[in-house]
């Protein structure tokens, strides 16, 4: 099957470009721009995400001429064009007229205009004018040759409480429970006097004197994801009308919770992330791999595209560091070799004037003569070598399960503690699996189209939410021989932040052969984790260590204990354990690890050898990565690193175990695989097998 992404790589090789805001501009300026992309290897740019003002300057009147001229030129240099339908950043036109399409937060402020996003997803007056908006746009360019993909909206995202809002609420919440007595039960509405007698007396959870009922909370998450892909399908629906072959989309943005992105990738034609890692943290280049897996198992395992990173530095972080030329491309690389086949920005050229004037571009304010549009200029010659990495399968063997039910449920107030942050919680597992030289899958729970068995490993570190049917998808994943880590505080609520009767994770206690009976903060400090004598077999060295944050009193039920609490509230009880169900194994984690000194690496060693998953690293910040027969080595750090890379060939996919050269695709040098690899402060060396 062909894939949208692919019926654009297929022709253009690895897209290269960004955001082209040309309504910005005088016209001169755009002939100087298509030039300059040119020069630099652009080949597809999006247009007109932020230009609804300029398309439609008054109510259904419209202005296509700069458009027309616009893509007319892009074509002539033969780039492609990805046209966006305005909507993300309606024209005050419609807030002045309708004031009931801005939006209201959860304390009844309504949002003015003068900004971008201000629309109600629930606006009857907002909804009718994005159609017609994108009727409009997908008439006149449909069948446009610049034309090769559609970009509905911008990172959807908008929440709303409004009055219309809580109309919709109310009817997703009727097709979900059919009566009121069912949503009572679902919300557990006994609780604090909250039974709802009728339908309209139920609202969006605003703002209320205490703590609102959680399932109510999440209910409206869930809710707020649907209404904007709602929103996104109605975009897409028009688009398709006119123009059924091209492929359509929007942007995600890795781990945002405003939307569940597994409910939404049936709808993408591509999955499109936008990722700005932080120059200025030491965990980015791992955090970002986490990203990049996440987008990757979105789309299945197979290629997406990253739509929008910066050049350099951003402009909405407090301080915002700059990015080399060098370490843009090992980002720009990494993706590659995680699956991306593109590299596009957000803007092609800085903007002088609005809130991004600052915010980096490919072409900078300073203009061409910059080493930041060097680096790409640099850039986009190389993505053209690289046409090869195009389409080719990630070499991965191992899943981490992350969900946003879980997710939701997980961050809710009136918890245990507040201090398990479940995406830190994940970050610090990923941080440690890649150090590992582990590459991942970032797959859901929550859903049964994903299918676990192709795994060696699954990991679960922040599993909060486990409903009955993800539990039975675990247990028989396990019984026909995979290896599960589950991670602390997992297993304890369902879809609706109930809590599961009995001791924890109730849907899952016989497959991790212990179980718990309460949940147990632990003191500033920590508690030390002692191994005990079974740990020794299984590589556990003479740690774990130090638990954090949060514990568990756990037994075992026939699990071997391999650690166990040595003093503070949970001495002897069970920290680590490793269960034999069916053909398979399960560890249970039942304490946070991660923190210095923990003893986290020491147990996802242990399960990864269990496991028989080899492991890539061996130098610290060092990256190794296998796509297709490609071997991606990037080093991270701001020193010269000589790389083995033995670990790497044995990690890598099996064709390649035995290689005894590689071929530099950059110079075409042959490297024979006994001796080190030089790898430059933040170089990427890039090498075929055979
Ligand atoms: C994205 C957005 C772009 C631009 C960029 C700046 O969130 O889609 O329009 O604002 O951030 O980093
Ligand atoms: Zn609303």
């Amino acid at each position: 099957m062909t894939t949208g992404l692919a019926r654009l790589t297929d022709e253009l090789g690895m897209l290269y470009g960004g955001d082209y805001n040309p309504e910005q501009w005088d016209p001169a300026v755009w002939r100087e721009d298509v030039v300059l992309m040119q020069e630099a290897g652009v080949n597809l740019v999006t247009v007109g995400v932020f230009s609804w003002s300029h398309l439609e300057p008054r109510p259904g009147e419209y202005r296509f001429g700069w458009l027309d001229e616009v893509l007319d030129l892009l074509h002539g240099a033969g780039i492609a064009v990805d046209l966006a339908t305005p909507v993300a950043s309606p024209p005050p036109w419609l807030g002045h007229r309708h004031p009931e399409s801005l939006p209201t937060t959860a304390d009844g402020t309504v949002l003015s205009y003068g900004s971008r996003n201000q629309f109600c997803p629930s606006s009857d007056a907002y909804r009718a004018a994005a159609a017609a908006i994108a009727e409009q746009l997908a008439a006149r360019y449909a069948g446009h040759p610049a034309v090769r993909m559609w970009h509905a909206g911008n990172e959807y995202g908008q929440v709303c409480f409004c009055d219309r809002c809580a109309e919709r609420f109310r009817d997703w919440l009727r097709s979900r429970y059919g009566s009121v007595d069912a949503l009572n039960a679902a919300w557990a509405t006994t609780v604090w006097s909250q039974e709802y007698g009728d339908w309209a007396e139920i609202l969006p959870p605003r703002v209320a004197p205490y703590h609102r009922n959680p399932s109510q909370e999440l209910d409206f998450r869930r809710f707020g994801s649907d209404l904007l892909l709602d929103l996104y399908r109605e975009q897409r629906a028009i688009v398709r009308r006119h123009d059924p072959d091209r492929p359509v989309t929007t942007n995600l943005m890795g781990f945002f919770g405003g939307i569940d992105p597994h409910t939404w990738r049936a709808d993408l034609d591509v999955v499109a992330d936008d990722a700005y890692p932080d120059p200025a943290s030491p965990d980015a280049p791992a955090d970002a791999a986490l990203v990049n897996h996440l987008a990757r198992g979105l789309a299945g395992g197979g290629s997406w595209l990253r739509m929008e990173q910066a050049a350099s530095a951003v402009s909405w972080r407090e301080h915002n560091l700059t990015k080399s030329p060098a370490r843009l491309r090992a980002e720009v690389l990494q993706a590659l070799a995680h699956g991306c086949d593109g590299a596009l920005f957000f803007q092609w050229r800085q903007a002088r004037s609005g809130p991004e004037r600052f915010h980096s571009a490919m072409l900078p304010v300073a203009g061409a003569d910059t080493a930041v549009h060097r680096g790409i200029r640099a850039l986009g010659a190389e993505l053209r070598a690289l046409r090869g990495l195009v389409g080719g399968p990630v070499h991965r063997r191992v899943a981490l399960l992350w969900d946003w039910t879980s997710w939701w449920a997980a961050t809710q107030v009136a918890l245990p503690t507040a201090r398990l942050d479940p995406l830190a919680t994940l970050q610090a597992w990923h941080r440690e699996l890649w150090r590992l030289g582990v590459v991942v899958d970032v797959v859901p729970a929550d859903r049964d189209d994903v299918a676990l068995d192709g795994y060696d490993l699954v990991l679960a570190p922040a599993q909060y939410v486990l409903d009955e049917a993800a539990a039975a998808r675990l247990d028989a994943y396990v019984a026909g021989g995979g290896r599960l880590v589950w991670g602390p505080f997992g297993g304890v609520a369902d879809g609706l932040s109930h809590l599961h009767a009995g001791r924890s994770p109730a849907p899952l206690r016989h497959v991790l052969g212990v179980s718990a009976e309460e949940w147990v903060p632990l003191p500033d400090g920590g508690s030390t984790v002692v191994r005990a004598e079974e740990g020794v077999d299984e590589g556990l060295g003479e740690g774990p260590g130090t638990a954090a944050t949060l514990g568990e009193r756990t037994r075992s039920d026939g699990a071997d204990v391999l650690a166990t609490y040595g003093d503070g509230p949970l001495a002897g009880c069970v920290a680590v354990a490793r269960h034999a169900h069916g053909a398979g194994r399960a560890w249970y984690v039942g304490a946070d690890l991660s923190t210095p000194g923990g003893g986290l690496a020491a147990v996802l060693r242990a399960a990864l050898d269990g496991a028989g998953v080899p492991r890539g690293g061996q130098v610290p910040g060092v990256e190794t990565v296998w796509r297709g027969g490609t071997l991606v080595a990037i080093n991270h750090t701001d020193r010269p690193v000589p790389l083995a890379i033995g670990a790497a060939l044995r990690a890598g996919p099996a064709g390649v175990r035995d290689a005894t050269a590689l071929t530099d695709v950059r110079s075409g040098a042959r490297h024979d695989v006994s001796a080190p690899l030089p790898l430059a402060p933040h170089d990427v060396v890039v090498l075929a097998a055979g």
